[in-house]
């Protein structure tokens, strides 16, 4: 077997057997296939796709790269969901310690922010202490003892993955269906999660710009789920908006912590609730009741001990950036469009986010966002609060909020779309 000959039948549109798929990933993995043989594979698999068993073939393969957990031994049924990335997702946050409050175990292995959609272990790590790294063995004792925890995946679990999506993050192939529906389901398969949530999302802020293609990313990964006896459900939901108010990493654990108190913002609260009745349900666990767990501190109760098993202090101040600048609406009238990639381009320019992958964010840039679409604003009056610590940025980041936004004269009709579109799934 050669690496020539593996992307020359994909270049030339052929089926690539069981026999290449094996042996590519794992000769990639061990370093005997180059970063630019596999780049051109990538870029070959991008253009001309996989069929279902070449997709199934090739999460296999990147599975049996690396080790599989087991949590077969912990006393509860565990949980997870995935999102495939947007602009002010935080619902992680809120919703492992309620799913937990609700008698699942919740092993949410995350990732860092890369591009304009954040990262939650970069939004947990605006907390004072809090630490992404733990091992198996404290990974284990913080499930048992708390019922939940988010950390990094560690270097073991499918490595071909994370050799090939740091390629791909720099060849352009990451927006490819067979590519994220592959990445995606290794690692959560080789986790050995009980069930599995997808939260799929489309829109101007997801990777996948049209309803269409998500529909098609979510059945792929829920088809990969049920090949390998993996309960999985997933929504679609709507990203052409923020979610929430805010987006950036200490922004965004201040609305968490709002949400586990019982206020917060309807969308956020609204899908949170959905995911986690959506876990529940897929663990078996029917009768809990997750709005009865917000509303009575249980679930606040389970992040607290989260926090402080992570070494994090959750009474303590979060950062807060140096710099505000405050941008006002220019007349009265209803805000009836409010774009996601305009406002995470935003975020990520004041440093939300990071341009390399050993790049630094700042803890408390991002924006703010005082109006969502529907919402009466008035001339003057501030529609966005963008926060950093370096200010030269400010002219950067309002480049991409031009034409970001639609105010429409008072009175004109607005329906907001429903946030939740689909689900797939048994
Ligand atoms: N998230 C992943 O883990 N992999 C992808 O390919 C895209 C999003």
């Amino acid at each position: 077997m050669d690496a020539v000959s593996v992307i020359r039948t994909k270049r030339d549109r052929g089926r690539l057997s069981d026999a290449q798929i094996d042996w590519i990933v794992d000769a990639y993995t061990r370093g005997e296939v180059a970063d630019e043989q596999m780049s051109a594979l990538a870029m070959a698999i991008f253009l001309n796709g996989m069929d279902r068993a070449e997709i199934a073939r090739w999460t296999a393969a990147m599975i049996a790269s690396g080790e599989r957990m087991d949590f077969s031994a912990l006393p509860r049924v565990t949980a997870d969901k995935h999102s495939t990335g947007g602009v002010g997702d935080k619902i992680t946050l809120p919703l492992a310690p309620l799913v937990a409050a609700c008698g699942a175990a919740v092993p949410q292995l995350s990732g860092r922010g890369l591009s304009h959609t954040g990262g939650t272990l970069d939004k947990l790590e605006s907390i004072p202490g809090w630490r992404a790294d733990l091992s198996g063995a404290q990974l284990m004792r913080t499930l048992e003892d708390v019922g939940a925890v988010i950390c990094a995946a560690g270097p073991g679990l499918a490595p071909a993955d994370k050799k090939l999506y740091a390629l791909r993050d720099v060849t352009s192939t990451v927006d490819c269906i067979p590519l994220i529906a592959s990445s995606i389901m290794s690692k959560k398969i080789a986790e050995g999660t009980g069930s599995l949530v997808l939260d799929v999302k489309f829109g101007t802020g997801a990777f996948m710009r049209e309803l269409d293609d998500a529909r098609e990313l979510a059945r792929t990964m829920v088809g990969l789920g049920a090949d390998h006896g993996l309960r999985t459900v997933a929504l679609l939901t709507d990203m052409n908006t923020p979610l929430g108010l805010t987006a950036g990493n200490a922004l965004e654990v201040r609305e968490s912590v709002e949400v586990l108190a019982g206020g917060g913002p309807a969308d956020v609260v609204e899908l949170t609730l959905a995911l986690a009745r959506e876990m529940l349900d897929a663990a078996g666990l029917t009768d809990a009741d997750p709005a009865k767990a917000l509303a009575d501190g249980s679930a606040m109760d389970v992040w607290n001990r989260m926090i402080r098993a992570q070494g994090g202090d959750p009474s303590a101040a979060l950062p807060v950036a140096r710099e505000q600048h405050v941008v006002t609406a220019s007349a009265s009238g209803v805000l009836t469009r409010l774009d996601a990639l305009g406002v995470g381009v935003a975020a990520w320019r004041l440093g939300a986010g990071r341009a390399r992958k050993e790049d630094a964010v700042q803890m408390g840039a991002g924006v703010e966002m005082h109006a969502k679409p529907g919402d009466a604003v008035r001339a003057g009056e501030p529609l966005l609060t963008l926060h950093t610590d370096t200010p030269e940025k400010f002219a950067y980041a309002l480049e991409s909020l031009e034409g970001a936004f639609d105010v429409s004269p008072e009175g004109t009709p607005f329906e907001a779309p429903a946030l939740i579109r689909e689900r797939i799934g048994s």
